[in-house]
This record gives C-alpha cells, sequence and structure tokens, in this order.
C-alpha cells in the first residue's frame, strides 16, 4: 500500500472523477456574483484544477485562481488559461485586491482549526475592497446531527479512465474532539499497482458557527442555505432562488465585508 492523493496529485483524473460540463459550479457562482453586484476582480481560492476559474474569466471576471497543490496549478495553466494561478495557503494569504472571494466543492473545510479558520477569513477581509463578496460552497456539518447514512458502510465506487478501471472503497468516520469529517480512500486499479490509501478530513462547519465567524470578521450574511446549489439534489437551475434551510448535505454561503 503506498499513500498519497491520487485526485489531487491526478488533475485530469480529478476531473474524469467528478466532471462539471455544464460548468454548473462556476455559473452557480457567477449568478451569487451578479445578484449582489460584485465588483470583476475574483480570487478563487482553493481553485483545483482551474475549471471554475477559467469559466468565470470566460463569463468576463479578472480572476486569479490559487491552490496549495502544485499538480493542481500546473495543470490549471495548461488547460484552463485565462486566470493567474498562484500558490497560497488557504490559511492565510496576501494576494492584492478583490470585489469577490470564492471557495468551492468544500476547499473551506480545508481549514480544519479554528485559527485556519481566522486566518482565512482575516486575509478574505484584507483582500476584499469595501462591500466584497466571499461566496463558499460546501459540505454542511450539521448534516451529520442524528443522520449516519454516509457513515454506516464504506461506499464503493468504480470508474473508466484511458483504458484503466479505478476501484475506490471509501470509510468517513467523525471526529467529534477535533470537529472534523475524517475520510479513508483506499484505491485500486487493473494494472497491478499498488493500492494507494489517501487519508483526508474536512471541517465540520457548522451553520450558525459559520454565520457567528463571519460576523466576528466583520462580514454581513447574505445567503446561508442547504440549497438549490451545483452540487445538489436536485441541482441548482438558472433562475433559481437560494432556500432558507440548512438541513441537507450541502451548505451554501454568499456574505458582504461590512463597510465602516
Ligand atoms: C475538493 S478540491 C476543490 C477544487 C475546486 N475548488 C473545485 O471546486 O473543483 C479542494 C482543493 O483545495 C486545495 N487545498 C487543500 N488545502 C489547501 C490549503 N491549505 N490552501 C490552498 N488550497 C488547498 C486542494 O489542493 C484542492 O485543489
Amino acid at each position: 500500500m503506498t499513500s498519497g492523493n491520487l485526485l489531487t496529485d491526478n488533475p485530469a483524473l480529478y476531473e474524469a472523477r467528478f466532471p462539471d460540463p455544464g460548468r454548473l459550479a462556476a455559473r452557480w457562482t457567477e449568478d451569487c456574483l451578479r445578484r449582489h453586484g460584485a465588483g470583476r476582480r475574483v480570487l478563487d481560492m482553493g481553485c483545483g484544477t482551474g475549471r471554475d476559474a477559467a469559466a468565470l474569466h470566460t463569463a468576463g471576471r479578472t480572476v486569479t485562481g490559487a491552490d496549495l497543490s502544485e499538480a493542481m496549478l500546473t495543470h490549471a495553466r495548461a488547460r484552463h488559461p485565462g486566470p493567474q494561478y498562484v500558490r497560497a495557503d488557504l490559511h492565510g494569504f496576501d494576494l492584492g485586491s478583490f470585489d469577490a472571494v470564492v471557495c468551492l466543492d468544500s476547499s473551506l473545510l480545508y481549514c480544519h482549526t479554528n485559527d485556519q479558520l481566522d486566518g482565512f477569513l482575516a486575509s478574505c477581509r484584507k483582500a476584499l475592497a469595501p462591500g466584497g463578496l466571499l461566496v463558499a460552497e460546501m459540505r454542511n456539518g450539521a448534516y451529520f446531527l442524528g443522520r449516519t447514512d454516509l457513515l454506516d458502510r464504506p461506499a464503493v465506487d468504480e470508474f473508466a479512465w484511458q483504458g484503466r478501471t479505478y476501484r475506490s472503497t471509501t470509510t468517513l468516520t467523525v471526529d467529534r474532539t477535533a470537529q472534523l469529517l475524517r475520510r479513508t480512500r483506499v484505491w485500486t486499479t487493473d494494472d497491478g499497482s499498488p493500492p494507494t490509501e489517501q487519508c483526508s478530513a474536512w471541517r465540520l462547519l457548522f451553520p450558525q458557527e459559520l454565520r457567528h465567524l463571519l460576523a466576528a470578521h466583520g462580514f454581513e450574511v447574505l445567503e446561508l442555505h442547504d440549497g438549490p446549489g451545483p452540487r445538489t439534489e436536485p441541482p441548482w437551475r438558472q433562475g433559481e432562488l437560494p432556500g432558507t434551510t440548512t438541513d441537507a448535505d450541502r451548505l451554501h454561503v454568499v456574505a458582504r465585508l461590512c463597510t465602516l
């Protein structure tokens, strides 16, 4: 068994495993930015393969994509040109001035500790022009209160890519002390390579905790809801307005930096 992160080390495989051919995540983000009148300059923190950053660029935004993974950044520069791509850490960054910071598909939950969350929000506050927006989309920690459906048994998944079959077995556990959702994923392929084990974790962030943190960092919450969004079932469709509950497994937030 080897360790590593098969998907973030192989961005092309990541895109094959999680396709978004209609760029729904970027269209949902653009809709949030437009509805709240955001200016052009957007920072996509935890931009991954760069596909959302590039779609926002195509929509007319001036985009910077930032990620910690060099493999992701190399892929983004080659395959999703347009934005500027830079290496930066969510936990603390200084990348210039923006009208919006976006943070999609649970990237924000790589802030595991309170200090890291404070570091992220303090950096957003410094990065944003007065009245700037934070738009984020992630797992909802509250979903796990009283529900065990995602924890009861490993999830097994199989998909084919470039002539190989990849099989993953994913186990999720709740670490109540650290308030993290821990994930162990074992990958096997049919080409004889040894299995790869990948361990990662997301902060279990609760809606009212997020509301409180945002207020403490000078943000006014404009929207906080469980859908519709780009990764809800059914997914968001153009023109649909945000809901008002925070019960289901995805959490969406739009917050504005208050002007003094
Ligand atoms: C689940 S992916 C989401 C990527 C992209 N936002 C999307 O929606 O496809 C999470 C991304 O966060 C990045 N990441 C994890 N920890 C980070 C950190 N501390 N600072 C910056 N990026 C980080 C990973 O490299 C990965 O690209």
